[in-house]
């Protein structure tokens, strides 16, 4: 069922995760040695792209690649997973890249990420893409100038089409300057690390925050916490608490945020689910996500 949909397109970033796996997390300035690491594509729409691809769905990515060498590795992995790149500009640049330790004993991922002004797409370039091949866009909320455009072309598309091409954005970073992105959006997935900096405590009361912050809006908001679960919101202000499916022991953590929207996506878009019911099974993404490494073991 899943590969009969229209595409879904996600506009964000790719970088380049050099993962570390330890037994724990090192002390500083000294010489210890790992148990295993890799270099892996990552980013959060990219992270996306793999999980609604593992799920079944066809699907496009639409960032600033690269041109240096190192960054072969990425291109040659979203070849190999057939994910589209033909909307991709090429950047000369050095791309983005994180530093990740992944601690064994109490399953945190540390992320140092470097990014050096790299550049993001533009809706210049979006603009080119032809949205009648799509039946959901994903968004990150970055670069508000670009993305609101984007967003508004989207809906600008929709109502000239008479289309219902779904949007969703993923809220990880920089509240007031993104918190207009979520006006036009159908579905917000807003991150517990920038609830708590905004002193959001519980997952509910991040919701509650929202609604203030949005009404009149009729986006659903939906704010995943880690093993406490998930609360969302709809857009008749309906609130649902949806619990976490934890697995027997947590392995690898990176990019469960990333699983949890893909999962969320696909619940919704293929299977039709209400929201509640969507979260409950984005929830069960991102706990067998990290069950074990990487991502493969989702397929
Ligand atoms: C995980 C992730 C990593 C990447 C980082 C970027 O959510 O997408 O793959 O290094 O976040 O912030």
């Amino acid at each position: 069922m899943a590969s009969a949909m229209k595409p879904v397109l996600c506009v964000g970033c790719t970088v380049i995760d050099f993962v570390t796996i330890s037994a724990s997390f090192p002390k500083e300035d000294t010489d210890e040695r790992c148990l295993n690491g890799n270099w892996q594509r990552g980013g959060n729409a990219s992270n996306v792209c793999t999980v609604l691809r593992l799920l079944g769905l066809k699907v496009d990515f639409f960032g600033v690649l690269s041109k240096s060498d190192g960054f072969r590795v990425l291109l040659d992995d979203l070849q190999r997973r057939q994910i589209g790149v033909q909307h991709c500009p090429m950047s000369e640049k050095d791309p983005p890249f994180s530093s990740v330790i992944i601690a064994q004993d109490t399953g945190s991922r540390t992320i140092v990420h470097c990014n050096k002004n790299y550049p993001y797409v533009t809706w210049e370039d979006f603009r080119k893409i032809d949205l009648n091949k799509y039946g959901w866009v994903h968004f990150e909320a970055r670069h508000p100038k670009e993305t609101i455009k984007m967003i508004e072309t989207v809906r600008q598309h929709n109502a000239l089409h008479d289309t219902n091409i779904k949007i969703s954005l993923d809220f990880e970073t920089l509240y007031e300057k993104n918190l207009e992105l979520c006006l036009s959006c159908d579905y917000v997935v807003f991150s517990k690390d920038l609830a708590s900096r905004q002193g959001w405590e519980t997952a509910c009361s991040a919701c509650s925050h929202l609604v203030s912050a949005l009404t009149p809006s009729s986006v659903n908001i939906i704010c995943p916490w880690g093993k406490e679960g998930a609360s969302c919101v709809d857009s008749f202000h309906n609130y649902s608490d949806v619990p976490a499916h934890e697995p027997d022991s947590v392995v690898d953590t990176l990019g469960a945020g990333d699983s949890f929207m893909a999962g969320f996506i696909y619940a919704t878009y293929v299977s039709q689910k209400n929201l509640p019911d969507a979260v409950d099974f984005a929830n069960r993404v991102a706990g067998h996500k990290i069950s074990d490494y990487g991502y493969d073991h989702i397929a």
